[in-house]
């Protein structure tokens, strides 16, 4: 189903009016490695916002994406990124490739949720990060219950998005630890460094 998500210049216009009016602050968070990285998977990169600055702070920067089109744009925004056509649900890349997996609204769209975090543990190596960015279900049982109605119309909407999406939850079932300090919630936004419990497959 194409939705905004998947028509990129709409999408484009969409997101720079949202990172002019708030998200700015909460992708520059996304995307500020501490250090520099070696090698970075940009997990739904969709049109590429991420990769500009990802690629000036790590040696390796590979984005993944299952839309053709936004890659063909996140091509046009980044050329040192290597850019890979695949769904989190089952990546190309080996066991322990990367050192920082950064996804930014993206366990919003996937179909499988528990697949995409399984496959993104497989792909970290041990001491590795995942960085979210994401919106999530609300805390507030009317809010909730309003996501709930909206849900279809929006995923339709915007091909893919579930805005009621427990998302935190999700995480830590997987098997991540969340770094307190890391973690800010502000009404559905959430962000957090998330790594691999130690012991856990
Ligand atoms: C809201 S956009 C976010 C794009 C980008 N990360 C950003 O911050 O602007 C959601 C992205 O998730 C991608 N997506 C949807 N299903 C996916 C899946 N199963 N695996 C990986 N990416 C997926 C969409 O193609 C889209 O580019």
């Amino acid at each position: 189903m194409r939705g905004v998500e998947q028509v990129p210049w709409l999408y484009d216009l969409g997101l720079a009016f949202l990172e002019a009016t708030g998200l700015g602050g909460w992708r520059k968070w996304l995307v500020g490695l501490d250090g520099r990285a070696a090698r970075v998977l940009d997990l739904g990169c969709g049109t590429g916002r991420n990769l500009p600055t990802l690629a000036a702070r790590a040696t390796t920067v590979i984005g993944a994406d299952p839309c053709i089109d936004s890659l063909r744009r996140a091509r046009r925004r980044e050329p040192r990124a290597l850019l890979v056509r695949a769904r989190a649900e089952a990546l190309p890349f080996r066991d322990g490739a990367f050192d920082v997996v950064a996804s930014g609204l993206v366990l919003c769209s996937v179909d499988d949720p528990p697949a995409a975090l399984a496959e993104v543990r497989r792909v970290m190596t041990p001491g590795a990060t995942l960085r979210l960015l994401e919106h999530v279900r609300s805390t507030h049982r009317w809010q909730a219950r309003l996501q709930d109605l909206a849900q279809p119309a929006w995923t339709w909407f915007t091909g893919g998005c579930r805005p009621n999406r427990e998302t935190e939850a999700a995480v830590i079932a997987a098997g991540f630890a969340i770094e307190p300090g890391s973690r800010r919630a502000r009404g559905s936004m959430r962000r957090m460094v998330a790594s691999a419990r130690e012991g856990e497959t």
